[in-house]
């Protein structure tokens, strides 16, 4: 098993990308601690996940954090680290963020998205390096966004948060190089987590408009990206630091450019 042993903690893990990545680690034998501000779901994921565990020595546990809360990650780390006497894997994924154009987004709506964005990710980095240090390993995989790369109309405060996550995962990869702390970054692109379902709901023309951006020609699914995670996690990329992958159907590749000659993506 690829996790066998390992214990990692999953910040916004009730929900979407979080959950399916916790689902994947313990099915690899990890030892899982969730951390979300929504207490129902979180403890739905959990239960479920603990319903379904077949890996030996695997283990799930929720704790209700705001983890943009100081005291709360501290808390969470805190309980990893004594419940199971090490810390291997810090899975930076929760988010939440004032949409808008640059010029209406708030003094308060943005230092907000920063804040929960991007601090606490580095909040969190801080506090789990303590014991990765001390033990000369672990991995760190920070959930960025294609949003980090470019601009997108109407997320600024996005856009900025998630660029300010792929710049901390390159100076964290280079700066514990030498400690066995590797430190990366999934891109991911839409995603058909509940945000998205939310977006199908409200405005099935944007959704569909996204989905026809994609060169897949789809959505991902929020386990795709948890795969990517579950190698980032892994010894699998132990030569991987510093670094961020993109699973975007092929989004980001594209120049934004429309097709020229009907040569587009269906044919
Ligand atoms: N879905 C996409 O299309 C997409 C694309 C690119 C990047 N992402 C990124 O993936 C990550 C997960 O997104 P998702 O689509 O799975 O969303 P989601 O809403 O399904 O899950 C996010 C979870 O984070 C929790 N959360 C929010 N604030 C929190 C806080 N302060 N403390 C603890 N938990 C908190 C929420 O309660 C929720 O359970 C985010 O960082 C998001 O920016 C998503």
């Amino acid at each position: 098993m690829r996790l066998d042993g390992r214990v990692a903690v999953i910040t916004g893990g009730g929900s979407g990308i979080g959950a399916a990545t916790a689902r994947a680690f313990a099915r690899e034998g990890a030892r899982v601690v969730i951390a979300d501000i929504d207490e129902t779901a979180g403890e739905a994921v959990a239960a479920e996940i603990a319903a379904e565990l077949t890996a030996t020595g695997a283990t799930i546990d929720f704790l209700h954090a705001d983890a943009s809360d100081p005291t709360e990650i501290e808390r969470v780390i805190g309980f990893a680290t004594s419940t199971h006497g090490r810390l291997d894997v810090l899975h930076n994924n929760h988010v939440s963020f004032e949409s808008g154009r640059v010029g209406d987004l708030t003094l308060e709506g943005f230092r907000r998205s920063l804040e929960v964005g991007l601090v606490s990710y580095w909040y969190a980095i801080k506090q789990a390096l303590v014991p990765m240090v001390a033990a000369g390993r672990g991995s760190i995989v920070n959930t960025a966004s294609v949003s980090g790369l470019a601009g997108d109309f109407g997320l600024g405060a996005y856009n900025v948060l998630k660029a300010g996550v792929v710049n901390l995962t390159r100076v964290t990869g280079i700066e514990y190089a030498r400690k066995g702390v590797r430190c990366n970054a999934v891109c991911p692109g839409p995603i058909g987590t509940p945000p998205i379902e939310r977006l199908h709901e409200a405005a099935p023309r944007i959704w569909s408009d996204i989905r026809d951006a994609i060169p897949m020609g789809r959505y991902g699914r929020a386990e795709e990206i948890a795969n990517v995670v579950l190698f980032l996690a892994s010894d699998e990329s132990s030569f991987v630091t510093g670094s961020h992958i993109v699973a975007d159907g092929g989004l980001w590749a594209h120049s934004g450019m429309p097709p020229i000659g009907g040569l587009g993506p269906d044919f």
